[in-house]
């Protein structure tokens, strides 16, 4: 489907817990097509300053609206940051390949590790929609970085044990692989996490499918800013063959720079 691309009015904007905003916007046509995985390109207003516009995953769809959760690190989210609610922004979307998601009898598994978190409540959604409540695993370093409202009924990890098991999300995976009965995993977080996910995955024989970051400047395929090599040679376009790949098709030996 053509994305959209207007101006959407921000309908709110609010700081979570310190530089994380939660921004929800009016784009009635991006929400009604907008599938879990997708992201959204947000131009940041200050004209050539940033000048691309900046890709965020869609957290949220309903009721003619999205919601993006986003952690300010540079000069276009802290722009972001400081709007507020009847402002309009251009957005374009919903882009990229999402999760593929289908019914069937099977266990879901969502490993999130720190911003990762951003598009799960919407996979988690539609995942129960279709009668399979996820189990979501999520990991960061520390109890003050945790996100969202009780983080979803989260198993939480933490690097320092101060809060959850201590330790990696990817540990909470292991056992998870090792419960009895058929399994997908669907994870985004930083290519290290993914990189151990997929191999833990891989091992187990379980279809994993990852949501992958990359730096972005058209967001529709066209420049090859946001290549990763892939495992069969060649690159693919992080944008539009995903964000979200099969794991087994990635070279996990070649980080693309961000
Ligand atoms: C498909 C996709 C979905 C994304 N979804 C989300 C989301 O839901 N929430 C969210 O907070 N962020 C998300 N990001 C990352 C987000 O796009 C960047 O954080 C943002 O572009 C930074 O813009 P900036 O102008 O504030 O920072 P810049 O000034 O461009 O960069 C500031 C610093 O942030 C680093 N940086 C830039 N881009 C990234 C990146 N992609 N990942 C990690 N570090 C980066 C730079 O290396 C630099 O050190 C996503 C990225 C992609 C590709
Ligand atoms: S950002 Fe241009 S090809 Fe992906």
């Amino acid at each position: 489907m053509t994305p959209s691309r207007l101006q959407a009015r921000i309908l709110s904007n609010r700081e979570k817990k310190k530089g994380v905003f939660l921004m929800e916007l009016k784009a009635p046509g991006i929400a009604r097509s907008a599938r879990p995985g997708q992201f959204i390109m947000v131009r940041p207003p200050h004209g050539s300053d940033p000048l691309l516009p900046r890709p965020f995953s869609i957290h949220d769809a309903r009721d003619g609206s999205v919601s993006i959760l986003y952690r300010v690190v540079g000069r276009g989210t802290e722009q972001l940051s400081g709007l507020g609610k009847g402002q309009a922004l251009a957005v374009t979307g919903p882009l990229g390949r999402g999760f593929p998601i289908r019914a069937g009898n099977y266990r879901p598994a969502l490993v999130a590790g720190g911003m990762g978190l951003a598009p799960m409540p919407f996979l988690a959604k539609k995942l129960a929609a279709l009668g399979r409540i996820p189990k979501i695993l999520y990991g960061c370093r520390t109890k003050g970085e945790l996100l969202g409202p009780s983080t979803l009924g989260a198993v939480i990890a933490t690097d320092d044990g101060s809060c959850g098991r201590r330790g990696l999300v990817t540990g909470l995976l292991e056992e998870e692989l090792c419960r009895a009965g058929s399994c997908r995993v669907f994870a985004c977080g930083p290519w290290a996490m993914l990189r151990q996910v997929s191999l833990l995955c891989q091992k187990s024989q379980v279809p994993c499918q990852v949501s992958l970051e990359a730096r972005m400047a058209c967001g529709l395929g066209a420049c090859q800013g946001c290549a990763v090599r892939g495992v069969h040679g060649g690159y693919l376009s992080v944008c539009s063959d995903g964000p979200v790949f099969d794991s087994r098709l990635i070279d996990w030996e070649q980080e693309p720079p961000l």
